[in-house]
C-alpha cells in the first residue's frame, strides 16, 4: 500500500502508541494529537525527532484545522485517521456524562467534520463492546441490537452512527472497530480505571493483594495489543467501509478469576486474591463473534491469552527494574 499521511487521535496513549510504532514501521508518516490527560510522551519515545513524526498536543474535541495545519504543512496533507482519543473510563462517564459527551462524540464529529472538509479518505474508529450492554447471548454478534449501560458505551455508539452517517452522506470510508478487552505492554495501571490486566500486574509485581468486582465469574475476551493493532490498520486502509460496526477480539472468552491467577502466576508473585463488589454497570459475559472481521478485514487473532499475559508479565518486569536502577 502507498506511504500516507496518517492522523492518530490518542496516539500517545495505549493502543495508539503501539499503531504509531506500526504506521512508521510500514513506511506512513504519522501525526499525533493528544492532549496528554492519560497518554505520555514516553510511549512514543523510541519514535520522537523521527522526520516522518509530528505529535501535537490538543483537545480532539476542538475544531482540528487549525491545531493540525503546522503538521499539514510539514507532512502533507492527512489522508487517514485512527480515532483512539477518547474519555475511556465507564466509571467516570457516570460521574461526568456531559463531559464524557463532549469528548468522545463530540471528538467524533470534529474528526469527522475535518475529514469531509479536507479530502480525508478513511477514519477507522475505535468504539467498544460497551455499546452491547449486557448481551444475554454469546457470541456476541454486530447484528444484536445494541443496548449500552453506561455514557460511555451511548457515546460509543453515536459516534458509530455518525461514521455511518459521513459515509452514506459525505462518502468518507468508515469504519468503527468493536474492542473487547485489549492488554498488553504500555497500558496505565496508573488510574483506577485502567484495565483489569493491568491493574492486576501492578499489584502482583509488588506482592500486594489482587481484588476481583464480584465472584470473578464474569467472563472477558481479552484481545493483545499487537491483534488489535493490526484490525486497526486493516481498517484504515480500507477504502470502502460504510460505517459497518466490526467486533476485534479473539472469539474465547476467561474468567476475571483465571485472569488473577495467571497474572499471579508470571509474575512469580505471593500476591493473594481477595473478593469486592461488583461494579455499576459493569458487563458480565463477553466474547467476541469473529466472522465479520475475517471476512470484511481479513483479521484473525493470532495471540492466546497465556502468551500475551507472558509478554505482558515481561514488560512489566522490565518497567519495575528501570524504575528501581
Ligand atoms: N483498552 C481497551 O480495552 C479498550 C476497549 C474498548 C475501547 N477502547 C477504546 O480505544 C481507544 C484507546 O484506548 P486506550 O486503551 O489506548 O486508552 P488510553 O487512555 O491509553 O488512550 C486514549 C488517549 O486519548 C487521549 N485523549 C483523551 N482525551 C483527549 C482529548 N480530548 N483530546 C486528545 N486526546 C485525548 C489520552 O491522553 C490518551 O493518550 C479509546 O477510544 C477507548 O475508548 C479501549
Amino acid at each position: 500500500m502507498a506511504a500516507s499521511h496518517v492522523l492518530v487521535t490518542g496516539g500517545a496513549g495505549f493502543i495508539g502508541s503501539h499503531t504509531v510504532d506500526r504506521l512508521l514501521d510500514d513506511g506512513h508518516r504519522v501525526t499525533v494529537l493528544d492532549d496528554f490527560s492519560q497518554g505520555s510522551r514516553l510511549n512514543l519515545a523510541t519514535r520522537l525527532g523521527l522526520p516522518e513524526l509530528v505529535v501535537i498536543a490538543g483537545d480532539v474535541a476542538e475544531p482540528l484545522a487549525p491545531t493540525l495545519a503546522g503538521a499539514v504543512a510539514r507532512l502533507g496533507p492527512i489522508e487517514r485517521v485512527v480515532h483512539l482519543a477518547a474519555q475511556t473510563s465507564v466509571t467516570r462517564s457516570f460521574e461526568a456524562p456531559l463531559a464524557d459527551l463532549r469528548v468522545n462524540a463530540g471528538g467524533t464529529l470534529q474528526v469527522l467534520e475535518y475529514a469531509r472538509e479536507h479530502g480525508v479518505r478513511a477514519v477507522a474508529f475505535a468504539s467498544s463492546a460497551a455499546v452491547y450492554g449486557d448481551a444475554t447471548e454469546l457470541p456476541v454478534r454486530e447484528d444484536f441490537v445494541p443496548a449500552p449501560l453506561s455514557p460511555y458505551g451511548v457515546h460509543k455508539l453515536a459516534s458509530e452512527q455518525y461514521l455511518q452517517s459521513w459515509s452514506a452522506v459525505h462518502g468518507v470510508s468508515t469504519t468503527p472497530l468493536r474492542f473487547f478487552n485489549v492488554y498488553g505492554p504500555r497500558q496505565d495501571p496508573g488510574s483506577p480505571y485502567s484495565g483489569v490486566i493491568s491493574l492486576f500486574f501492578a499489584r502482583a509485581f509488588a506482592n500486594a493483594p489482587l481484588n476481583v468486582d464480584g465472584d470473578g465469574s464474569q467472563t472477558r475476551d481479552m484481545v493483545y495489543v499487537s491483534d488489535v493493532v493490526d484490525a486497526v490498520t486493516r481498517a484504515v486502509f480500507r477504502d470502502d467501509g460504510r460505517g459497518e460496526p466490526i467486533n476485534v477480539g479473539t472469539g474465547g472468552q476467561v474468567t476475571v478469576a483465571e485472569l488473577a491467577r495467571l497474572v499471579v502466576s508470571f509474575a512469580k508473585s505471593n500476591s493473594v486474591i481477595t473478593h469486592g463488589p461488583a461494579r455499576t454497570g459493569s458487563i458480565v459475559h463477553s466474547r467476541a463473534a469473529v466472522e465479520r472481521a475475517r471476512e470484511l478485514l481479513g483479521f484473525v487473532a493470532q495471540i492466546r491469552v497465556a502468551a500475551g499475559l507472558e509478554r505482558t508479565a515481561a514488560w512489566f518486569a522490565a518497567e519495575r527494574a528501570n524504575t528501581l536502577a
